[in-house]
């Protein structure tokens, strides 16, 4: 198997949905995982190896401009956008269009370079929407699978690409397509369904002009087992001395997408009315995150201010309502924080899946589990229907539910931690990986690329 991302992990804790997913499958499975160095090169067409883990990591580099254009600038500043909602923070320019074109065709043929005809050829996420028609352009014609690990865009938002038309076809390059929640497929169906290029065959394929493809959804998740594990392990007190006493937890990387400011103004609302006595700690763990694009740092600098006005509202001598870090936490330490939260705030406006949702349920202790939060908008909300569902939207519903997640008595958060951790365990991490290459290996072969064995 050759898995294809931009993000790969290169040493340092990692934070994002798809590094996190992607490592615990191929620690298990094995296999060659390509992505992008972290530091820059001259536009070079050679992989570099990098250390030893249980799979093989493959590095291409980037030049700076290709950094700039293609990740800031067209995955980070026009995808990244569209897929969560966010038309008005697309940022059009000629130079990304041809710049991710181009990082395509180059890493198309750097992974040709090294498949055997036999290789399952599994690429990931909104940067690389073309390069199964790149790779196919090259002569290659394995089975190639394509996860989105973010929302499917509605049809109408796709209009606010310069070749809206390019989507679809990229798309069908894929023998199959795998999205996050039933809702994504929809979307997708909706996109094909609308395109007089694509027919709906009798078995639910799509046949687009020549080629086939088959839309699934795929629900991604974590290594419950394990995280479960490291979360009851003891010996580790994440917080040393500074133990905060009750509090909620929010780990997020620091993304418009993840409403962190009505998050801070919704437990800064639930202060103003809490019952006497009670001094609850908001712990906010968020490390910056594509921080050279615009509305990254209006977002950084926004929620600095919104917290630095709560705690001077509310802050007492021995007391710091809210407490926000800026790192990326190690994954065991990370567990038993969320073990000892009372709440998990998942506020997203728009968000894939949201893992976070997932982790904070496997890492509770089901006899005296927390209470997790969830934004009817998180993928995650699909299934984990007895998470307490909320309207990131309306501050007032979020501090209102953060009062009821406070007072909820043993019983109810018993049993509805058990149906969360229900669907955490059915949806675990293998689950996904295998049933996702299941599908992509027993999918129409790619016979209807005329020309290719
Ligand atoms: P996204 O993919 O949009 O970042 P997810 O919630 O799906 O959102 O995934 C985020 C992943 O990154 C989770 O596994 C989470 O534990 C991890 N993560 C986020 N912030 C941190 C952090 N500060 N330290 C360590 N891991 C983090
Ligand atoms: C989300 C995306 C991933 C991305 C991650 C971190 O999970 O779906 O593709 O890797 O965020 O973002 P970054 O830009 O730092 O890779």
């Amino acid at each position: 198997m050759i898995v294809v991302s931009n993000r790969i992990p290169t040493g340092e804790s990692v934070s994002g949905g798809l590094v996190v997913a992607l490592h615990d499958t191929l620690g298990c499975a094995g296999g060659i995982w390509i992505g992008a160095h972290p530091e820059p090169g001259i536009g070079e067409e050679t992989l570099d190896e990098l250390g030893l883990t249980p799979y093989r990591r493959l590095a291409f580099r980037l030049t700076e401009e290709e950094q700039k254009n293609y990740y800031l600038g067209y995955a980070n500043s026009v995808l990244w956008p569209l897929c969560h909602r966010r038309g008005d923070l697309v940022e059009m320019r000629p130079e990304y269009g041809a710049a991710y074109q181009a990082v395509n065709a180059r890493v198309a043929r750097m992974v040709g370079k090294i498949a055997r005809h036999d290789d399952l050829i599994w690429v990931h996420d909104y940067h690389f929407l073309p390069l199964a028609k790149e790779m196919r352009a090259l002569g290659l014609a394995n089975r190639i699978g394509f996860f989105l690990h973010v929302p499917f865009p509605a049809l109408g938002d796709l209009s606010v690409l310069s070749q809206p038309e390019r989507f679809a076809d990229d798309l069908a390059h894929y023998n199959l397509i795998g999205l996050q929640t039933r809702s994504d497929v929809a979307r997708c169906l909706e996109m094909f369904r609308a395109d007089p290029r694509a027919e709906f065959m009798p078995d639910g394929g799509i046949k687009f002009l020549d080629r086939i493809t088959a839309v699934r959804s795929f629900p991604i998740g974590i290594d419950t087992a394990g995280f479960a594990e490291d979360a009851a392990q003891e010996a580790v007190n994440p917080f040393g001395r500074g133990d905060p006493g009750r509090f909620l937890i929010g780990v997020d990387r620091l993304d418009y997408s993840k409403g962190l400011p009505n998050r801070f103004r919704a437990f800064a609302r639930y202060l103003e009315n809490r019952p006497a006595g009670s001094r609850p700690c908001l712990v906010q763990i968020a490390p910056p995150t594509r921080q050279q694009v615009r509305a990254y740092q209006d977002i950084t600098r926004e929620l600095e201010e919104i917290a630095g006005h709560v705690n001077g509202t509310f802050a007492e001598l021995d007391w710091t309502p809210i407490r926000y870090i800026h790192r990326s936490v190690p994954r065991v330490e990370l567990a038993r924080l969320y073990r000892k939260a009372s709440v998990g705030l998942v506020t997203s406006f728009a968000d894939g899946m949201n893992l976070v949702a997932k982790e904070y349920v496997a890492a509770q202790d089901p006899k005296n589990p927390g209470v997790l939060l969830l934004s009817r908008f998180a993928g995650a909300a699909e299934d984990m229907t007895d998470a307490l569902q909320i309207n990131p939207y309306d501050v007032e519903d979020v501090a209102t539910a953060i009062s009821t997640a406070l007072d909820m008595p043993l019983e109810e958060r018993q049993r509805r931690h058990a149906s969360c951790l229900d669907v955490v365990g059915r949806t675990d991490v293998t689950i996904w990986s295998t049933a996702f290459l299941r599908a992509l290996m027993t999918c129409i072969p790619s016979m209807t690329f005329p020309g290719f064995e």
